[in-house]
């Protein structure tokens, strides 16, 4: 029998593990996505803090992440970002998937900013593109609250009608005006994967109104509102699916990285401008 506090008790003690090892206590927490772990190098006074140190934290094994958490400053603001999050094809169950978050939530992180690489549906966008997600579909057949639910963690029920903060969205437009950058908008689906996705399923995706796919994120932003952390989430675009030939994970990462730059340049920009 779990007890009624477990992922409280166990995140509990994952928060004051980090917490222990930070200088200043984080408000932004920030989870960098595959071949966008580069953007954490640009944290001044960092701190690494592995995962296999962090107790009761799952441990690594897909590629192009690290595994570490980095603590430290990003724009004067304290931090602390992920390298490497989990994925469900790797086998983990969602609730260790989003682990991370419940420790982010005790650790008292109020903003949470996601990356990912995620490949494009809507034909308009081009590789390298960067999307702010404004809503999510989340196909991966599972949900990270099944469960019994910890009262105080958030309700049993949670409202998703603005998983995604519009305020957070317009603050990420206004630098991306900014800095001349191009910031599409679209609705991201999350699939489980490991399997890209087949000719169907994308015709599938786009009829619901879909514009990019890709193999997280969503289990991560039902945690974080369930947990009351207003969210920003920011796919790169390393395919547009039909264009392309066929996507390969190498590809993935390359083009990540090339994005990376711009990419940082908008974090940076909008932890800058949190209030
Ligand atoms: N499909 C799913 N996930 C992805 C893709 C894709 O085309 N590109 C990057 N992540």
């Amino acid at each position: 029998m779990v007890s009624e506090h477990e992922i409280f008790d166990r995140a509990k003690d994952a928060a004051d593990h980090v917490i222990s090892k930070c200088r200043a206590v984080p408000e932004v927490a920030l989870i960098l996505g595959s071949g966008l772990g580069g953007l954490a190098d640009g944290i001044e006074d960092g701190c690494l803090i592995p995962y296999g140190d962090i107790p009761n934290f799952p441990s690594v094994t897909a590629i192009g992440h690290a595994g570490e958490m980095v603590a430290g400053r990003l724009d004067e603001k304290a931090i602390v970002a992920m390298k490497g999050r989990f994925h469900y094809y790797e086998g983990y169950t969602l609730r260790s998937v989003t682990f991370p978050i419940r420790v982010f939530q005790l650790m008292g992180i109020k903003t949470l900013i996601l990356t990912n690489a995620a490949g494009a549906i809507n034909q308009d966008f081009e590789q390298g593109d960067l999307m702010a997600i404004v809503d999510h579909i989340n196909l991966i057949g599972d949900n990270p609250l099944i469960g019994p639910n910890e009262e105080e963690l958030g309700p049993r029920f949670p409202d998703m009608t603005e998983a995604y903060s519009r305020r957070l969205i317009a603050l990420a437009d206004d630098v991306a005006g900014e800095q001349s950058a191009t910031l599409r908008h679209g609705t991201y689906v999350a699939v489980a994967g490991p399997s890209f996705e087949t000719p169907a399923e994308i015709e599938f995706m786009r009829r619901s109104g879909a514009d990019a796919v890709g193999m997280s994120t969503a289990p991560e932003v039902i945690v974080a509102r369930h947990a009351g952390i207003e969210v920003l989430g920011i796919s790169c675009i390393t395919n547009v699916i039909g264009a392309s030939p066929v996507v390969t994970a190498d590809e993935v990462l390359e083009v990540a990285g090339r994005s990376a730059t711009e990419l940082e340049g908008l974090v940076k920009g909008v932890i800058g401008r949190l209030s």
